[in-house]
């Protein structure tokens, strides 16, 4: 079967979704093919924090209205180092601004019912997926659908299928990749039970490794803390995930941190990757399918929103004003933003983390540095507007 469409869309994580949902503002139709269920995509847990840039893309695509009146807003951020807390005023850094905490779960959900309530079409389930003739004027996405093979002609293909989908990899003769991995791993764990701190995301170093305090909602936590990358989640007993969070804090937080049964447990690596350029004649990459940060500063999904809304923007431009300028600058444009959170998020990793081969010098230059960016303003400044989001 062949249908036609505007833009294809590959993927229907936070990417794919926010992005059919700001060109269906704009009237320009989309159909995004996504290989696994919706089941599936509605059930990823992932990380919660979203810039002010994020939040205000979500309120322009239409679908605002829930992380305003249930995302969490913080105006400061902690971080322990030596057992001591000591508090970022991100707000008062840098102007006014603040994070939301408001889980990609939640926001995955918003997107996903706001696509089903206008009726726009996204194929679950879309095996073997392929991309053809991108570099002429009429590309077409192949797809099979219970055993029928479907094509979808377009103008454009739009790539937000992931770290692991098809589309860089189509493009893998023509891509630079930069990559960093990282000796270790982050176990995370959802529980429902009230956060230990409230009003501020928490980043923890200790002798033990990384920890880090977070939060769902006023009744739901998420915890994580730094562990060798070969350990495996039957290793954590709830016991044990809980007393070793509460030894990597500060006596007073380690006191307010309430346990209960974990509702979710896992364990990611961490890797910083960018694939150049985003821009392959009519095929375009855009969040995780070009670019992974480690999630110390949360910023994965933010980027993800960045592209989008570089992308979304060069598409209206396309077919409202008949210019090609977003198109041809885009790639530009996203990798100036990516590269800068990159460099963040690297960083952010480095100074809070035990790195196994780190010696005694490593070790003295970054409490040095620990030391330094909580009592220089300038430091704390740099430090509170990255993590709010650079300009765009
Ligand atoms: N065909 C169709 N769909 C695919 C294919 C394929 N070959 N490969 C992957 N996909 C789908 C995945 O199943 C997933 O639903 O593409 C989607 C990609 O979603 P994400 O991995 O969430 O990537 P993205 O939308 O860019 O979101 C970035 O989400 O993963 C987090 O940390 C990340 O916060 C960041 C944000
Ligand atoms: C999360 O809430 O999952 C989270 C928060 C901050 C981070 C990473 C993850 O830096």
């Amino acid at each position: 079967m062949t249908t036609r469409t505007q833009v294809a869309i590959i993927g229907a994580g936070p990417s794919g979704l926010l992005l059919g949902q700001l060109l269906h503002k704009a009237g320009i139709d989309t159909v995004i093919l996504e290989r696994q269920t919706a089941d599936y995509v509605r059930g990823r847990i992932r990380a919660g924090i979203l810039e002010q840039v994020t939040v205000d893309l979500l309120k322009e695509a239409g679908v605002g209205e829930r992380v305003q009146r249930e995302g969490i807003v913080h105006h400061s951020i902690e971080l322990v180092f030596a057992g001591t807390r000591h508090p970022i005023d991100v707000h008062g850094l840098t102007g006014g601004k603040v994070v939301t905490a408001y889980g990609q779960t939640e926001l995955t959900r918003d997107l996903m019912d706001a696509r089903q309530g206008l009726g726009l079409p996204t194929v679950y389930e879309a095996a073997d997926v392929s991309v053809h003739d991108f570099d002429a004027d009429k590309p077409m996405v192949r797809y099979r659908k219970d055993g029928v093979e479907h094509t979808v002609q377009c103008d454009f293909v739009a790539g937000c299928d992931g770290f692991h989908g098809v589309s860089r990899a189509t493009v893998k003769d023509r891509i630079t990749e930069f990559e960093r991995v990282y000796p270790f791993g982050w176990l995370g764990v959802l529980a429902d039970v009230p956060p230990a701190s409230p009003h501020a995301i928490v980043y923890g170093n200790s002798d033990r490794g990384f920890s880090l305090c977070s939060m769902r909602s006023l009744t739901r936590s998420r915890y994580y803390v730094q562990c060798p990358l070969d350990d495996k989640v039957e290793d954590w007993s709830d016991k044990r995930f809980w007393d070793e969070l509460r030894l990597r804090l500060d006596p007073g937080l380690a006191g307010k941190v309430i346990t209960g049964p974990s509702i979710e447990k896992s364990i990611a690596p961490l890797r910083s990757f960018v694939a150049e350029p985003m821009r392959f004649g009519r095929l375009f990459l855009a969040g995780d399918a070009a670019h992974i940060v480690p999630p110390t500063g949360a910023k994965g999904l933010n980027l993800a929103a960045t592209d989008v809304k570089y992308l979304s923007g060069a598409f209206i431009e396309h077919y409202r004003d008949r210019s090609a300028a977003g198109i041809d600058t885009y790639s530009q444009r996203a990798l100036r933003r990516i590269w800068k959170a990159e460099r963040f998020s690297w960083w952010l990793t480095n100074l809070m983390h035990r790195f196994p081969d780190t010696q005694g010098f490593g070790q003295r230059v970054q409490e040095a540095e620990l030391d330094y960016l909580v009592h220089s303003r300038a430091a704390s400044t740099a430090l509170a507007e990255n993590y709010v989001g650079l300009p765009l």
